[in-house]
């Protein structure tokens, strides 16, 4: 299996555009920009799927070598999405996949459920292309053309904010890629309040884990903007909360979907020498994994 992370940063990016924290001003003047996480995974290097439809990611495909289509005129290796959440950081970008002519989308009930009512981006493609849309169910393994085997594990039950009625369901999954020619398993949660039930069975026997790495510090937000809520309040497990915890699963752990706040954007930030002691990485945008 290949893995592509096109995308490693929470909703807004890094810089996030109208944010003067320090972490943002400092990425402005050094120019490393860190886009939406959004991941691309192969079993055959020729079909590929997505992992998030991130704001960003017509920017991402282009930037792909791997990504790029031919050799028929129309012809993209992109087969499919595989949703975590409904949240717009994870799918805006169906939007951008308006020209496409075969796509597959996967999600839980509920993800494809807001996608056809409050956030009616199913209709409003139906104009333009003709997507399949695949409810799947959390623990039940789906095989995947190019022959990957792919199954959500239920993590939360946070709903985005512009569904504004509450209702019960998988609104948070993670990814278990496993590719059963190697043996390699890549377990994918960009959200993760805990690291509890179905997600630590699933990161048992994993390769590598990449994971919430939204915030470094519980109270982080108020720290870097004077205000806000703390990550768990936000369905956020901070990178100070898990660390230990997912040193120990004997996978290598990477952390993504860093928010704009978190310290460890900062590609010579102290705070990294503590995630190296526990074995563990920040991911970075456009980092390749083999496994
Ligand atoms: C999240 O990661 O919790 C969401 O993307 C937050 C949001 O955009 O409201
Ligand atoms: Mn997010
Ligand atoms: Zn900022």
């Amino acid at each position: 299996m290949r893995v592509r992370l096109l995308g490693t940063a929470a909703g807004g990016g890094v810089p996030q555009w109208n944010c003067a924290c320090t972490a943002c001003r400092r990425a402005r003047k050094a120019g490393t920009v860190r886009t939406q996480d959004c991941v691309a995974v192969t079993g055959d290097g020729r079909t590929w799927y997505l992992l998030n439809a991130s704001p960003d990611l017509r920017a991402q495909l282009v930037a792909a070598p791997e990504l790029a289509p031919g050799p028929g005129p129309r012809q993209t290796p992109v087969r499919g999405v595989l949703l975590c959440t409904a949240e717009l950081d994870h799918t805006l970008g169906l939007l951008a996949l308006r020209e496409a002519e075969r796509i597959t989308v996967y999600g839980t009930a509920a993800v494809l459920g807001a996608l056809s009512g409050p956030f009616p981006v199913r209709d409003i493609l139906a104009a333009y292309t003709s997507l399949t849309w695949t409810p799947i169910a959390a623990g039940e393994p789906i095989t995947l053309p190019g022959g990957l085997t792919a199954t959500a594990v239920t993590v939360g039950a946070k709903r985005p904010r512009y569904v504004a009625t509450p209702s019960a369901g998988d609104w948070v999954v993670a990814w278990r890629i496993a590719d059963p020619r190697t043996g390699g398993v890549l377990v994918y949660a960009p959200c993760l309040p805990a690291v509890a039930g179905p997600f630590r069975t699933a990161v048992a026997g994993a390769r590598v884990v990449v994971v919430d790495g939204t915030f470094l510090y519980d109270d982080e937000m108020a720290r870097a903007t004077g205000g806000g809520r703390t990550a768990t309040a936000m369905g956020h497990l901070p990178v100070s909360a898990s660390l230990r915890d997912l040193a120990t699963a004997g996978a290598r752990v990477l952390y993504t979907h860093l928010n704009n706040t978190n310290p460890l954007c900062a590609p010579d930030a102290p705070e990294r020498d503590t995630l190296a002691a526990y074995g563990a990485e920040v991911a970075e945008d456009g980092q390749a994994i083999n496994l």
